[in-house]
């Protein structure tokens, strides 16, 4: 089971560091896999056995790219994975799939494991499963799936921050559609909490879950992480 928190825009570098020094001194079970995607500010070469990634890069070792951090600045901290095509990126900071496509290649070609993002918004679930089905599977175009260092999270837009997780029904009829597709890990992401997480990671092909608010803290992340114990 996989395990990733997205500290998006929070948390300050002392902060991501404290909380990877707590989160260090719990036990997990050994098949509990823990990513950790801070900020960009707070990635930093951690003696820790948790997976540190990048929520974002651009598709380039250096160069005249304002405001980015390219393959250069991630090797410098041994960063070797890298998340893509996140909603909030899709959205707000308005990334077409070409270019969620080209960074994927880009990371791909370097051996970086692959977090790839897809959800559909509101008006397209509310059309029913061959709708969300569509927008879906549209989002990997461009997209090798074949990637042996993929791992995909389907999170709906509308169950981001909203308190609102998709239920388990819809979360076991997109995996389930999903994985005739995708072989990679698919994990699910949207509203996930503790008092929820055991009930998502027991629903079939589900391999993990990819959290946002509920990971900022961290006896909150430590309580979805052990909530692995509840579905075996
Ligand atoms: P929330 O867990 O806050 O809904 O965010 C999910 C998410 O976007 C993780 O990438």
């Amino acid at each position: 089971m996989i395990f990733a928190a997205n500290f998006k825009c929070n948390l300050t570098r002392a902060e991501t560091r404290a909380y990877i020094d707590t989160l260090g001194q719990k036990r997990f079970a050994d098949d509990a896999h823990i990513f950790l995607f801070p900020p960009a500010t707070a990635l930093d070469r951690y003696d820790t056995p948790f997976t540190i990634g990048a929520q974002n890069a651009y598709p380039a070792h250096h160069g005249a790219f304002t405001g980015e951090i390219g393959l250069q600045q991630l090797s410098e901290f041994e960063i070797e994975t890298v998340l893509i095509g996140h909603s909030e990126r899709r959205e707000i900071l308005g990334e077409s799939q070409a270019f969620i496509a080209e960074k994927y290649r880009f990371f791909q070609e370097a051996g970086y494991t692959i977090l790839y993002c897809i959800g559909e918004p509101l008006a397209v679930r509310e059309e029913g499963d061959s709708a969300v089905a569509d927008y879906l599977m549209a989002q990997f175009e461009g997209i090798d799936t074949d990637y042996e260092r993929l791992i995909v999270a389907y999170e709906p837009i509308w169950a981001i921050g909203t308190g609102r997780a998709a239920t388990s029904e819809e979360i076991a009829a997109t995996h389930a559609m999903l994985r005739k597709e995708i072989d990679a890990p698919l994990l699910y992401g949207g509203s996930v909490k503790p008092d929820n997480a055991a009930e998502i990671l027991s629903i079939a092909h589900v391999d993990g879950v990819l959290v946002g608010s509920a990971s900022l803290n961290v006896e909150s992340f430590t309580k979805i992480i052990i909530s692995i114990d509840r579905i075996k």
